[in-house]
């Protein structure tokens, strides 16, 4: 029997509990939700020629047949590079755009092609451009007629008849002369919210539907960078797109498992357009800033702290861009981009996941000079990676001292870590800081091994974790599994949230039962208990309890690690239920079993009764997650 109710608690669930982190890691911003199809389609990549080639030609020496592309270079912008096509003898000239891991076409739908080409010299009049399936035949072309002379953009829109996942595309000069090109461009029309330029709409969907309390973003080590000067710097990704500056993406190497040489950030998916994410979402946008400290994994470079300023600089106009009047010069910037309304921004966090002596007298400085300025901005910081090791314990102990108000934990560890510490914050200082589960997810072989499986028994830990989480809402006020999304061919990190190819996507186990918690939140955190005990762990049971305020409902969220069937008897005391009862199960055939993009078999599934008397008894499945709602 678990009761129910008997105390008051007292204790709201903070709308922030459930979340999302967003990291471009995996190919999930470039190659994933930013929906440009088109790699390197500015020529920015160390290796200018990256996912180009020359159909026809081998070498990029001028004495071919047909022709030869060079990379020129205009220092005086940010994005530098354009190629110079040079054409002879009349004939075809084939430059062809090999995608992220390919193009994804999806039949029937239209997709927005352009670029800009200045006509240098010659007589090049027109360009076909095509896209071409898996054997390399054409399914669709536009023709495009080249006038007039200097830099002009040209458009055409592609109709599909035919779905492939890894078509290419094809541009083919006709004639002899010179061309110069950049911002090659392929985008479906079909974004998220019909956005011209905008996010991959069925990634976007999935998130949509968690019904996240915040999005936090860019990252992760990305924030950090390998070194300093691959940091992520916000006010780079502002502006016009094909004046974003491009770095390669800090997970194309270090400890990155599967390698991706060609992995950049091309900014697409920029600060303003987080926030802008994060409104659609719902979610409190929750920008994680560089502290001056480079990845401490990598080089861990140092900013001294007396040239600390450029960096709390960059934390205040981030403020000020967000939140700012338009009268303001940040808060202009945002109402020119098209949003003169503020993001309404209340979270900042201090570093990703730094530590030691070096963080805490990085934080300070920040902290000082943010409240200052802006007394009601709420600052993440940071208590290093592995809890429980000599640094974490450190941070801690420094950063209560300083009465710092949300610590960022991460923690990627065993199913069996999950289970045993669902008491993790019962014992937590009710007086200290509050808690951001800022990353963390449960590995089936090890963490940063690549062979992770998001498998039902990785998710039915997290789930009987995240009970405890929820039991502890005074504490842990924000959370959120990490990483988000994989490419299924360019991720480098597992396990992940949503995997995705570049057509489809699918939920893991993992994404369910985060889904569930958050699509069942609640606003008051209720006592559900044992013989007086928290519910943790006895006989395999993991419990929390809540209260929806604003639908009249109380939530119950039971987990079975257990390989038998348990029947349950509520028992509410103090508490009035009402009489309709909804049942959503979260299981799976076997422990080891997964979702994958052929089918989702582990998804939740809803059962509906009526109750009476207010005690009633329902069956928890083995190895189970399961959801009462009363009403
Ligand atoms: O989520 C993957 C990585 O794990 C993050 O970038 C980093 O913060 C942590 O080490």
């Amino acid at each position: 029997t678990l009761d129910l109710g008997g105390t008051f608690t007292n204790i709201k669930i903070q709308p922030t509990m459930y979340g999302i982190f967003f990291e471009d890691i995996n190919f999930a911003a470039d190659g994933g939700i930013y929906a440009e199809l088109i790699k390197n389609r500015s020529f920015e990549f160390d290796e200018p020629l990256t996912g180009w080639k020359q159909q026809n030609t081998k070498t990029l020496s001028p004495n071919l047949d047909s022709g030869f592309l060079t990379i020129y270079s205009d220092d005086s912008k940010t994005n530098k590079n354009y190629a110079r096509i040079t054409v002879y003898n009349d004939k075809n000239y084939i430059l062809e755009n090999e995608g992220f891991r390919g193009i994804g076409l999806h039949k029937d739908a239209k997709y927005d092609f352009s670029f800009n080409l200045e006509n240098v010299s010659g007589n090049i009049s027109a360009i076909t451009a095509s896209l071409t399936d898996e054997n390399g035949k054409v399914i669709s072309t536009v023709p495009i007629l080249i006038k007039g002379k200097g830099w002009q953009k040209y458009a055409a829109v592609f109709s599909l008849s035919k779905t492939v996942e890894k078509a290419k595309l094809q541009i083919t000069f006709t004639g002899s002369g010179v061309v110069n090109m950049d911002m090659i461009s392929l985008f479906p029309q079909d974004t998220w919210k019909g956005r011209k330029g905008g996010l991959r709409k069925d990634l976007v969907q999935k998130l949509y539907d968690l019904q996240p309390g915040f999005l936090r973003f860019p990252g992760g080590c990305i924030v950090e960078g390998r070194t300093l000067a691959e940091r992520y710097q916000w006010k780079k990704t502002l502006g016009n797109v094909a004046d974003r500056e491009y770095i390669i993406n800090k997970w194309s190497s270090g400890f990155a498992h599967r390698l991706a040489p060609d992995y950049y950030q091309s900014f697409g998916l920029g600060f303003y357009e987080y926030f802008q994410l994060s409104e659609d979402l719902g979610a409190e946008p929750l920008p994680i800033l560089s502290c001056g400290m480079a990845c401490q994994f990598n080089t861990g470079e140092l900013v001294h702290l007396e040239e600390l300023n450029p960096f709390v600089q960059d934390a205040l106009d981030l403020i000020e861009f967000a939140n700012g009047d338009i009268k303001t010069k940040w808060g202009k910037i945002r109402s020119e981009m098209g949003h003169p309304q503020p993001f309404n921004m209340k979270y900042i966090g201090v570093g990703n996941e730094q530590w030691g002596e070096d963080y805490i007298e990085r934080y300070k400085i920040f902290e000082k000079a943010i409240h200052a300025k802006y007394p009601d901005i709420k600052i993440i910081s940071g208590s290093g990676p592995s809890p429980d090791g000599e640094f974490f314990e450190y941070g801690w102990k420094e950063l209560k001292k300083l009465n710092a108000q949300i610590v960022d934990e991460h923690y990627y560890n065993s199913p069996e870590w999950f289970t045993q510490n669902a008491g993790r914050y019962d014992a937590y200082d009710r007086s200290g800081p509050k808690v951001f589960a800022g990353e963390y997810a449960a590995q089936s072989v090890g963490v940063v091994k690549p062979d992770n499986k998001n498998n039902w028994q990785t998710a039915l830990s997290e789930a009987a974790f995240m009970t405890g989480l929820e039991r502890n809402a005074d504490v842990v006020t924000m959370t959120s599994y990490a990483p988000l999304f994989a490419h299924a061919d360019g991720w480098q990190w597992t396990p992940d949230l949503i995997w995705f190819n570049n057509l489809q996507s699918y939920a893991t186990p993992n994404y369910y039962v985060q889904k569930l918690f958050s699509n069942n939140k609640g606003t008051d955190l209720i006592k559900i208990s044992e013989n007086g005990n928290a519910v943790k762990g006895q006989n395999q049971l993991f419990a929390s309890a809540v209260k929806d305020r604003k639908n009249n409902e109380v939530i119950i969220k039971i987990v079975n690690t257990d390989s038998q069937e348990k029947s349950i008897e509520i028992n509410p005391k103090n508490i009035k239920l009402g009489s309709k009862l909804t049942k959503t199960t979260l299981t799976a055939s076997q422990l080891l079993s997964e979702n994958n993009f052929e089918t989702e078999n582990i998804k939740p599934f809803e059962e509906n009764s009526v109750i009476k008397n207010g005690r009633f008894t329902v069956e928890i499945p083995a190895n189970s997650f399961v959801v009462l709602k009363i009403k």
